[in-house]
């Protein structure tokens, strides 16, 4: 392969490579069809270096969330990436984010620090971008000192982030920002509950907002760890998307609101039969409690995070940072629209197709039930994490026979 910026690539490595563009940037990476011989393998954890186009959404999200953070701090800012993969992640934070003053990013594989070497060269970084080669917890507890650490930390592993968290807040300045995936979806949303409550201290469920969950569960593991050094958590934004939650944080030194961000910890108490959902506040364990619509037994999903999963100056910033670039990716502007909605709307969310199935009816439009709740006098807004979701203030009997009424009326259309 000829690369137009440094001739014959597939000299310098022992794999094949392409070059690809995200944003405003064209890295390298592993040519990912070279490593899949069946169509169901999964290409991105065969080739010798990590990279992953699906994840474009959660870098586009990335860019936009750190010039966000950049634009509120006033000066120029560092970042931290310590699980880097093939480096298209920070190579996009230096070429397409204003006012970043200096990026570490570091992987423990040396064939995926070859590979974001050559991306940092080729995009001229190399005065602003410096790649490591060494374990992310060593690299991070050596930025952990006052005047070391980062502003910004994007942890983006395999799996897990917990491993990382407790260097990751060790090593963020006070008011820095922390953004983690978690790709781990069968502990977090309910399929291996002992993983979950393992890994990230609160047991899930596997309900219809389940995701929902999953992000609340890694916000509270991480406000628990963050307490242990008297740092406070503010949620800026998350998101569930394919097969991942994201969430950005930021975090505050000082006992004090560190003790508030975990009185912000509680549990959620859902009913299987009807639907019903409460929150308890609180990190005492709830007692057993009956479904006060229909009496049957409550489960228990928790200690997680209750507070709020998005802010809306923050929600701004990013909406105004894709408008400067005249961002076109329709996913990530849907995101944003329907992020916004969601600030200040109810916590968890009913699965209209959910309650269709119960009642073997036909799904309605969402738009339908929506405006229905609205008409009967409930906040009520869809969500993006789930497409056929509804957040409303209205009770889960109010929320069946809306979607019921819904139906009926879809049905009779449908019928005529
Ligand atoms: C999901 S990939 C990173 C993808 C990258 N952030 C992106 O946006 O394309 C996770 C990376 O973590 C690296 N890794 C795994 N364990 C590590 C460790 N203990 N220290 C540093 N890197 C590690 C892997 O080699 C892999 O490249
Ligand atoms: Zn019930």
């Amino acid at each position: 392969m000829v690369d137009k910026n440094f001739g014959v690539v597939e000299l310098s490595f022992s794999f094949p490579t392409e070059v690809v563009t995200e944003g405003k940037t064209s890295v390298v990476v592993p040519k990912l069809e070279a490593y899949v011989k069946e169509p169901w393998e999964y290409a991105p954890s065969k080739a010798p270096v990590f990279y992953n186009p699906v994840m474009k959404l959660n870098r586009d999200v990335a860019v936009l969330a750190l010039q966000a953070h950049q634009s509120t701090s006033g000066r120029e800012i560092s970042v931290c990436e310590p699980l880097a993969g093939c480096g298209i992640r920070s190579v996009r934070f230096a070429m397409e984010v204003e006012g970043v003053l200096k990026i570490v990013m570091n992987d423990i594989n040396p064939k995926a620090v070859q590979l974001a070497q050559f991306n940092v060269e080729r995009n001229k970084l190399v005065e602003r971008v410096s790649v490591m080669n060494e374990d992310a917890n060593l690299l991070l507890s050596r930025y952990a000192a006052p005047r070391k650490r980062f502003d910004f930390i994007d942890i983006d592993p395999f799996g897990s982030p917990v491993p990382y968290l407790d260097a990751t807040i060790r090593s963020l300045r006070n008011g820095g920002l922390l953004a983690l995936t978690a790709t781990d979806m069968a502990p977090l949303c309910g399929v291996h509950p002992r993983a979950c409550v393992r890994k990230y201290g609160g047991k899930p469920l596997r309900t219809e907002y389940c995701h929902e969950l999953a992000v609340r569960l890694l916000v509270g593991c991480l406000t628990m760890m963050a307490a242990k050094h008297d740092v406070a958590i503010k949620v800026l934004f998350s998101h569930s998307a394919d097969h991942y939650i994201r969430a950005y944080a930021l975090t505050r030194y000082g006992a004090r609101q560190a003790d508030k961000s975990v009185q912000t910890m509680g549990y959620i108490l859902h009913c299987f039969t009807c639907f019903h959902r409460e929150a308890i506040e609180g990190m005492s364990s709830p007692l057993k409690r009956k479904c006060p619509e229909c009496g049957s037994k409550l489960n228990v999903a928790g200690p997680l995070w209750l507070g709020k999963l998005f802010d809306e100056d923050f929600c701004s910033l990013m909406g105004k940072a894709a408008y400067g670039r005249r961002l076109k990716e329709k996913r990530v502007l849907k995101l944003l629209s329907l992020a916004r909605n969601e600030i200040e709307a109810p916590m968890t969310y009913y699965a209209v197709d959910k309650i269709c199935d119960k009642f073997n009816l036909p799904i309605p439009p969402l738009i339908d039930v929506v405006n229905e709740l609205k008409s009967a006098g409930f906040q009520a807004v869809p969500t993006h994490f789930n497409s056929r979701g509804v957040r409303t203030g209205a009770s889960a009997k109010v929320m069946k026979e809306s979607v019921i009424k819904c139906a009926q009326i879809h049905k009779d259309v449908f019928d005529q």
